[in-house]
């Protein structure tokens, strides 16, 4: 399947589409990286799934290859983990040549994108993306971090990988929870940026949810296409690339403050149909289009409603978030199906009620 080139003005770097992780040999060779010590960093998972695979081909290519394992989960994506990296670069000594590989999902890649950030100021690393979120999000267009002190993501850099390789069998393994959660994200395409590509989702659904190989790829690369498409314009997120948050500011708030029981993907779901909600109430959205939208939500299994928690709890945690300037929060909210805009001028009522929408008493 042909490439797609992510361009932006720190670098220029392709997203491939595999079935195995043959072709890491060559795109290595192409992307002038071999012969320089590489380090895989995986959670125990995916370290246990894929680990040896992805060794056995980086040896062909690397002066020597080195693995480092971490435990799986979004309460390891903090700085006491990344400084344990850290630890583990310099007492293997690690240059600014050694290429960092991020074997896994979002957590693996922020993590290991943000030590190769910082270590030694930047050095080289490589997206290896096992999960259908990471795989048609995160690994893609460089935002790396770690949570902080109850905020996610709120430690971080814009970094670019050198090649984000795609092996969309990884997702045969993928725990049914964990494709749904990345489902979210590849909805949340539809709802932003195309109708069409939403009703794409809804027409192939079944196939979608059976795995049919040649579906997943066309939506996965489609879902890659709009990510390339909007880092290219706006990497920095100074403004187009924020419609990519939409429904991530209610859903880190109920992320955080439901302690991360629930994934990230599920809390975006949730995040989606409270701003859909809002959007109803200004009638920019039609109520047909949020049942379409929870129907598909629903068809893949994920959650459309938190309890046990206090809607004022998570009004106050979206002050915390890294969208807020001056003290307001920013929003996208849709137009229809496939067009949204950006705003932070949004009443505190109508933020509740949205909230409310999705909290189950
Ligand atoms: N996940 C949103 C972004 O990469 O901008």
């Amino acid at each position: 399947m042909e490439k797609i080139l992510v361009k932006t003005p720190m670098k220029t770097y392709p997203i491939v589409f595999e079935e195995d992780f043959s072709a890491l040999e060559n795109l290595i060779k192409e992307q002038n990286l071999s012969q320089r010590k590489m380090c895989i960093i995986a959670d125990q998972n995916t370290a246990k799934l894929y680990g040896k695979m992805v060794t056995q081909q980086l040896e062909r290519v690397a002066s020597a290859v080195y693995f480092y394992d971490f435990p799986a989960g979004e309460i390891f994506k903090n700085l006491e983990s990344i400084s344990r990296f850290y630890r583990f670069f310099q007492e293997n000594r690690f240059d600014r040549k050694t290429i960092i590989v991020a074997l896994g999902g979002g957590v693996c890649g922020d993590m290991a994108g943000f030590a190769a950030a910082t270590y030694l100021r930047g050095i080289a690393f490589i997206q290896i993306p096992t999960t259908l979120l990471s795989q048609v999000d995160s690994s893609v267009g460089g935002k790396t971090g770690v949570d902080f002190n109850g905020t996610k993501n709120i430690i971080g850099a814009f970094y670019q990988p050198e090649l984000v390789y795609i092996n969309t069998k990884t997702l045969q393994t993928l725990p049914k929870r964990e494709f749904a959660a990345g489902m979210a994200e590849v909805i949340k395409y539809g709802c932003i940026v195309s109708r069409d590509f939403f009703d794409f989702l809804q027409a192939k659904k079944q196939d979608i949810k059976n795995m049919n190989d040649d579906i997943l790829c066309e939506m996965i690369r489609q879902c890659c296409l709009f990510k390339a498409d909007v880092v290219s314009k706006d990497e920095k997120e100074s403004g187009l690339r924020e419609i990519l948050n939409f429904g991530h500011t209610i859903g880190h708030g109920i992320e955080t403050k439901m302690d991360f029981q629930l994934l990230h993907g599920e809390c975006v779901g949730i995040g989606m149909l409270a701003v859909l909600e809002l959007s109803r109430k200004r009638g920019d959205v039609t109520k047909e289009e949020v049942e379409e939208v929870k129907n598909l939500l629903e068809y893949f299994g994920l959650p459309l409603f938190v309890e046990n928690i206090s809607v004022e709890n998570i009004y106050e945690q979206l002050f915390l978030d890294k969208k807020v300037k001056e003290n307001k929060i920013g929003f996208v909210l849709p137009k229809g199906i496939g067009k949204v805009y950006r705003t932070s001028d949004v009443k505190k009522q109508e933020i509740l009620e949205a909230i409310e929408f999705v909290v189950k008493a």
